[in-house]
């Protein structure tokens, strides 16, 4: 420590060393070098000459106020270049030492590219994915956010947008759970309680809420300090048992098997619970599950993951029934509604949920039904309390009883994506997005009606909120599968199944439009038919831009490439692929 002292000390004094510094500093700061960093001052400041200005001003004005005729015009929904091609465009690792090129030299180099082999994620022809279309606000509102730049892991960097967040996700809780005014008053702005938090995405809305649910159950006991503090090898020994699992509706995202291996308990304890034909979580399964590890013994149940809105067919599991289970047997109730959250502003069908205010914790995710800009999830808790299971304190930040997000939150620094949620709901009001989410629903049901009216489609899953699956199966074919025995079906079914793969690959490379592909058991959305495995087309309706006319569009080119494969004109053999090689 004294030496450190001393050192610092005749660093300071030591003014020979200084004067030599000042004279470096002075000599650099005057030939090239001072050109460099003028330039380089530049870029904090007022970038580039007025003439050059003007031309970023109009490639900008493409983007905020055009972005619907930017995408068309710069954006394919894939462009015909295969996925190799623009990987070997992408090779050269060397960092170039000096500057290149000007920010209007850069940002046309994007548009001519790199935005042609972007996704058109916003084309009303791309209906497969939880991506889309955004509202062109959405990119003036996240703009402002990188300009303002707040990083809401604590006050002292964001101090309103902290206290705005915590606003904005009473506005969410308050759809889902519906408590009292009085109960609003008084968490939104406490420094104690925590109503929920905004995370990246669903993945760590999920985590944080089964990480909640670990820290909760396996908590402090005589010689131990919770399993935050002393791992799970001693929560195990503490708590009397030797696993832990998770029971999770075998519809239920990936994400939550993540979960599993990031809490320590491994993934393979992520136990699926089955789902019946129309996809939702099975009560009595569930049941007979909990006796099972009650059965063991020695077997922690941490928690139940429940899904409103399946990521493959849009299914709500029953969650009174499931709430019920639960409560009775003391276990944390988690609601994935990262999909489906956003149902509860539509006056029409927000009933779909009931049963959600029951779930100790709920994940939605915002650029999924919100339309923000990736990425952006939430996650709310019943219990204003819950969160304090995973609070975490440093000495310079994140004190105890100050506002600083980053006590509860997985991640540290982030972005303050509140502003954007809030201000995307002051321009549509909860009203705006229940009309998207009727839109996508009836849309869907419409899309059902026209799938099933042809013959050489299946309707597989019928749409529960705003996605469906089906199949190239012609009618000829289903009324065979009827009959056949399990060696004929699983053989009829294979040959579909690969009629479908080649057809949506097809499609996606012709880059016309994009449906997704899934694969589902057959025995669970065909009752009755023999133990495999079936492939569907998924599509997710979720562009309000996205019409009858469309969606009829997309099923007049599938039947198209069908017939083509049938008289053998489809040339995929050798074909690079565009996107993947699946
Ligand atoms: C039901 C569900 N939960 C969780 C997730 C994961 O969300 P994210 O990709 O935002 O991490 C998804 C993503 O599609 C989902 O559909």
């Amino acid at each position: 420590m004294v030496t450190r002292a001393v050192m610092l000390v005749g660093w300071l004094c030591d003014d020979e060393a200084e004067l030599m510094m000042e004279e470096q500093w002075k000599t650099e700061r005057q030939g090239r070098k001072a050109e460099e960093w003028a330039n380089l001052i530049r870029v904090f400041t007022c970038p580039e000459d007025q003439e050059t200005r003007d031309v970023l001003v109009h490639l900008m004005r493409q983007i905020l106020f055009e972005l619907h005729d930017f995408l068309i015009q710069n954006v394919g929904i894939t462009e015909a270049v295969s996925l190799k091609d623009i990987a070997d465009r992408c090779t050269d690792t060397a960092m170039n030492r000096e500057p290149e090129k000007r920010l209007a030299e850069v940002i046309t180099g994007v548009f001519d590219e790199v935005a042609p082999h972007a996704v058109n994620v916003a084309s009303p022809y791309f209906v497969g994915h939880m991506t889309a279309a955004i509202p062109y606000f959405m990119v003036h509102l996240k703009a402002i956010v990188a300009a303002l730049n707040q990083n809401v892991v604590k006050l002292e960097t964001s101090k309103m947008l902290s206290v705005l967040e915590k606003q904005v996700v009473a506005k969410i809780h308050r759809i889902i759970y519906r408590n009292s005014e009085d109960f609003y008053l008084e968490h939104v702005q406490n420094t104690h309680t925590s109503l929920g938090s905004f995370t990246e995405g669903g993945t760590t809305a999920n985590l944080t809420a089964l990480w909640v649910a670990r820290n909760k159950s396996l908590k402090p006991a005589k010689g131990f300090r919770g399993v935050e503090v002393d791992g799970l090898a001693a929560a195990y020994v503490a708590h009397g048992i030797e696993r832990c699992v998770i029971l999770v509706s075998r519809r239920g995202h990936y994400s939550l098997r993540k979960c599993g291996g990031l809490l320590g308990i491994g993934n393979g304890n992520v136990i699926p619970v089955d789902v019946d034909h129309k996809n939702r979580m099975m009560p009595s399964h569930l049941k007979s599950l909990i006796e099972a590890c009650k059965a063991e013994g020695n077997t922690r149940i941490l928690a139940v993951v429940a899904v409103a809105g399946t990521t493959e067919t849009g299914s709500i599991d029953p969650l009174y029934e499931i709430s019920e289970i639960c409560r009775k047997e003391g276990i944390h109730l988690h609601a994935d509604a990262a999909w489906g959250g956003p149902t509860l502003m539509s006056e029409t069908y927000g009933h779909l949920l009931k049963g959600i205010e029951l779930a100790d914790s709920v994940t939605i995710d915002a650029h999924k039904q919100f339309y923000m800009p990736m990425s952006c999830g939430m996650i709310f808790f019943k219990d204003p309390t819950s969160l304090d299971a995973v609070a975490y304190h440093a000495n310079y930040i994140i004190r105890k009883g100050s506002v600083d997000l980053g006590i509860k939150t997985i991640s540290g620094s982030r972005e303050a994506h509140c502003l954007i949620l809030d201000s995307a709901l002051k321009i549509m009001g909860s009203r705006g997005y229940g009309l998207l989410i009727d839109h996508g629903i009836e849309l869907a049901r419409r899309f059902a009606r026209e799938i099933a009216s042809r013959d050489l489609f299946q309707l597989v899953t019928l749409p529960e909120l705003n996605i469906l699956t089906y199949r190239i199966c012609p009618n000829s074919a289903q009324e065979e599968l009827k009959r056949a025995n399990p060696e004929r079906y699983n053989a009829i079914n294979a040959h579909f199944n690969e009629v479908n793969r080649i057809l949506q690959q097809e499609q996606r490379e012709a880059g016309n439009s994009f449906v997704s592909r899934t694969v589902l058991e057959q025995e669970t959305v065909f009752p009755g038919a023999p133990n495999g495995k079936v492939v569907v087309l998924r599509s997710v309706l979720m562009n309000p831009l996205t019409t009858m006319e469309v969606l009829r569009d997309i099923l007049d080119e599938q039947e198209a490439i069908y017939r083509a494969w049938l008289n053998g004109e489809l040339t995929r053999k050798g074909r690079a692929s565009s996107l993947s090689s699946s």
